[in-house]
Formats: structure tokens, sequence, C-alpha cells
């Protein structure tokens, strides 16, 4: 058997795109056009063909991704490694992540993984993924984070699921509408309104948010119907905005109308508050939409205020529940350091890593609403955990006491598990509203 290096030439470039490229006609550049159509292969999407790649290549060259792909050193003739294609594509870029408290801290975010099936499982991921790691770990980022297509394959290299998301659908009848009423206003904007003001909202939205990770040139994209796989606008989306009782935007909606009479969905497409009356009002907004028998929305929190603050909560029904960001601790002194405490407390706590990052035991005093983290001298820590569980733990997202009975936080002082559910409880329940 010959060695990985022998086989590949793994090569790490910026996107970008072509000396050429215009507005109207956005070029990539050769190697960033072969990654970008190799990872639609990866993802089973049709061949983009050339202006598609240049819109690609332009918004990942916007968001200044790093795109790495393996490329076979004998491609075979006829082949799309012989067109220039990588057999397995990786990307990585930073994005702003609020670890609570309005606190926001640089994450390093992976995506773009693909491996064709003809050199799967022969180590291309592994490599790629403990090569990206540890130049994050090397470039001062405490973090790295993902959205993963199955649930099985990311745990192995320290991730842990730290933010879910819901899909749940509301039957406006039932509702029956709010119990009380929300503070503040709602109307209805073009979709050009909507693209103009919503960023200034998400900005609002992300700052208060722990778990929110912050907006990529796609995710607008799509989620307003700026601009379809096609490159044309959605002329089907629909946008409202909520105004606080001054007058001041501090909410809105993006959807779209699906299906015929007596069976209409209102699909939610992006739904950004950043007040609690923003995220009421705009709901009394989607209830009262006519001709509509169910609105269903994917972005919704693990506990999500709508079922309590309807007449008739049984109206909302939860039809999708799964992770959605996983957290990949790369320096535990710089990653606990960063968010804020809820609880004074002295805990230590050992971490297993088989990538050698995050391992250690530490010691974690808070104060105050920080913490001091250090490496500790102790023959036995408080609790023991893998570096997955603590990216699960990290910013309080799951409990450590259910995490403990699922056997994978150990406690060796009586009582530490407690302790630390309440160092860590976070401030707002953990959301996030970009995938990425
Ligand atoms: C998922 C995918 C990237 C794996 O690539 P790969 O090069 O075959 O993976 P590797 O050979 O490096 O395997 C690495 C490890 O992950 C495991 N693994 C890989 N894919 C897995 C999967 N889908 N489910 C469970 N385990 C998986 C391997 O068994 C191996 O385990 P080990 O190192 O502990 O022995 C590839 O199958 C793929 O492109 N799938 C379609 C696109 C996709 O789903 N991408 C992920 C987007 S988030």
């Amino acid at each position: 058997m010959t060695a990985f290096d022998d086989d590949y030439d793994i090569r790490t470039f910026p996107a970008a795109l072509a000396p050429e490229s215009t507005d109207d006609e956005p070029r990539a550049d050769a190697e960033t056009a072969g990654w970008v159509r190799a990872e639609a292969l990866g993802f089973h999407e049709a061949a983009p063909d050339e202006n598609a790649v240049g819109r690609t290549a332009r918004r990942l060259a916007a968001d200044g991704r790093t795109e790495t792909g393996v490329y076979p050193r004998e491609p075979r003739d006829g082949s799309l490694d012989a067109e220039g294609q990588p057999v397995a594509t990786f990307e990585s870029f930073v994005k702003s992540l609020n670890v609570g408290g309005g606190r926001l801290l640089d994450a390093h975010l992976i995506s773009g993984v693909t491996v064709q099936p003809t050199h799967r499982r022969r180590g291309l991921l592994r490599r790629l993924m403990t090569d990206d790691l540890a130049r994050a770990k090397g470039a001062g980022l405490a973090v790295a984070a993902l959205t993963a297509s199955e649930g099985s394959i990311y745990r192995r290299f320290g991730f842990g699921v730290g933010v879910r998301e819901r899909t749940i659908e509301v039957d406006p009848r039932r509702a029956s509408g709010l119990l009380g009423e929300p503070e503040g206003s709602t109307e209805l904007v073009s979709r050009d309104a909507l693209v103009e003001l919503a960023p200034a909202v998400f900005a609002r939205y992300h700052a208060r948010t722990p778990g929110s990770i912050d907006r990529h040139e796609g995710a607008w994209n799509r989620l307003l119907g700026r601009e379809r796989p096609d490159g044309t606008p959605d002329p089907a989306v629909r946008g409202a905005v909520h105004r606080d009782s001054s007058g001041v935007v501090d909410g809105y909606v993006a959807y779209r109308l699906e299906g015929a009479d007596g069976a209409r969905a209102l699909v939610v497409l992006d739904l950004v508050s950043a007040t609690d009356d923003a995220y009421l009002g705009l709901w009394q907004l989607l209830l009262s939409v006519d001709l509509v028998a169910t609105v269903q929305y994917a972005g919704a929190q693990q506990s999500d205020p709508l079922g309590h603050a309807l007449v008739d909560g049984r109206a909302v029904r939860v039809t999708h529940d799964e992770d959605h960001v996983w957290f990949r601790v790369l320096d535990t002194v710089a990653a606990l350091q960063a968010r804020p405490w809820a609880a004074d407390g002295v805990v230590t706590i050992a971490v297993g890593d088989s990538l050698g990052h995050a391992a250690g035991t530490f010691r974690v005093t808070s104060e105050g609403g920080s913490a001091t983290v250090k490496r500790a001298a102790v023959r036995r820590a408080d609790i023991e955990l893998d570096v997955a569980t603590l990216g699960s733990l990290w910013l309080g997202g799951v409990d450590p006491v259910t995490l403990a009975a699922a056997g994978l936080v150990r406690e060796r002082r009586k009582g530490a598990v407690q302790t630390v559910r309440a160092m860590i409880a976070a401030d707002r329940p953990l959301h996030s509203i970009t995938h990425f």
C-alpha cells in the first residue's frame, strides 16, 4: 500500500475570483472553480454552470473562506480529477459566536466537507480535519464549530452538540391568538426593504443571543430570497417588520406561501427578533394571515416561548428536533474564560482529547461573572469528561445532569455536577439561526 502523501496532493488556498471577473459576470479563479464544482457534486447538487460557479466563488471570497482540496497525484484520464476537481473538499472561515452575556468570540467554522465515493473511507476526512484543527489552534482560535449532515461523523474529532434546533408547525385557527398583547406594531414591507434593514436587526439579535453565529453571505441570499441558485431573486418571498413603541425596527420575518387553498402553508424563511415583543408581535402577524392552514418554522429554539404565549399551546407541534451547531474546544483555558459564569464557585475538570488540543486537568474559579481557568495538578478532578462533552456543556446548552445520566460526565466529588450546572447556566436559551 502506498502512503497517503504519495497518492494525494493537499492544497489550501483562499476562495478567489479570476482577474477577468465583473459584477455582472463573476468568474472564479481556476482552483476555486474546481473546488466549487467538486463540492456541488459531493452534496448531490446539479452541476453548476460558469455563472453559478462565479456567484458561489464571490460569496465564498466575501466571507474570506479558506478552501482545501485533495488532488490525486495521478488523475485518471477522462475523470473529473483530470479536469482539476479535487476528490475531497473542506473549507473553514471565521465568524463571531455569542458565548453569552453579550460577549462575542471568534469561532473557526468548518464547512464544505465532501469526499468522492471513489475515495471514501481512506482517511481523507480524518487527514483534512486533523490538519485544519491544528492550523486553527496554531492561529489562536479557541473553538471550532460545524453543522453536520449526519450525527455520527464528528464526535470522533472532538465535536459535541452545543445547540439544537426544532421545526414547529402552528395551526393558526387552533392557536386562537396570544394571551397577552405584545408592545409595538407590525407592517408588511418589500423584499428590497427587508434586505436593507435585516443586517442591523440581526446584529442586535446576535449581540443578545448565546449560541448565535454571525451571518455569512450565502445565508442572506437564501433566507431573504435575494439570490436563488439560478442567480435571480425569489419573487415569492414576502416580508414584515416589527417596530418598537418608539418606531425603531426590532424584528423582521421573511416568508413564502406554498401549496393551494385549503392546505396552504406559510413557510417562515427567516425570523429575527432583537426583543421578546418583536418575536411575539411577528408571530401574531404570521398567525393572522388568511387562507393559511399551517405556519411552519424550522428555526425554533428548544425552549421556544410561543407554546406558552398562545391561548391554545397545543396548536404548536414539534415536527423535527435535531442537533444544529457542534462545538469543538481547541483551547480549554481560553474557551472557558471567554464565556460569562452564572454563579461563583470552584471546580476541577479533567478533559480527555485524543487529538491533544484541549486535554488536561483544569481548575475553574468563577467570581463576579467571570472565571479564571488554570491547569491543576490534582490526583483526581471533580468531574471527568471528553472534549466532545465539553463542547456540549461549554455554553450551557446541554444540562450537565443530563450528560452525567448519559454516562458522559463522571462525577468524582459528590455534588460537583450540580455545582457546574449552576456555574454554567446560560443567561438566555441558546439559539442559532445561521446554517453554514
Ligand atoms: C462524510 C464523509 C466526508 C467521510 O469522508 P471519508 O474520507 O470517507 O472519511 P474517513 O475515511 O476519513 O473516515 C474518518 C472516520 O470517520 C468515520 N466516518 C466517515 N464517514 C462516516 C459516516 N458517514 N458515518 C459514521 N462514521 C463515518 C470513519 O469510519 C472513520 O473512522 P475512524 O477514523 O475512527 O476509523 C464522506 O462520506 C462524504 O463526503 N459524505 C457526503 C457528504 C457529507 O455528508 N459531508 C459531511 C457534511 S457535514
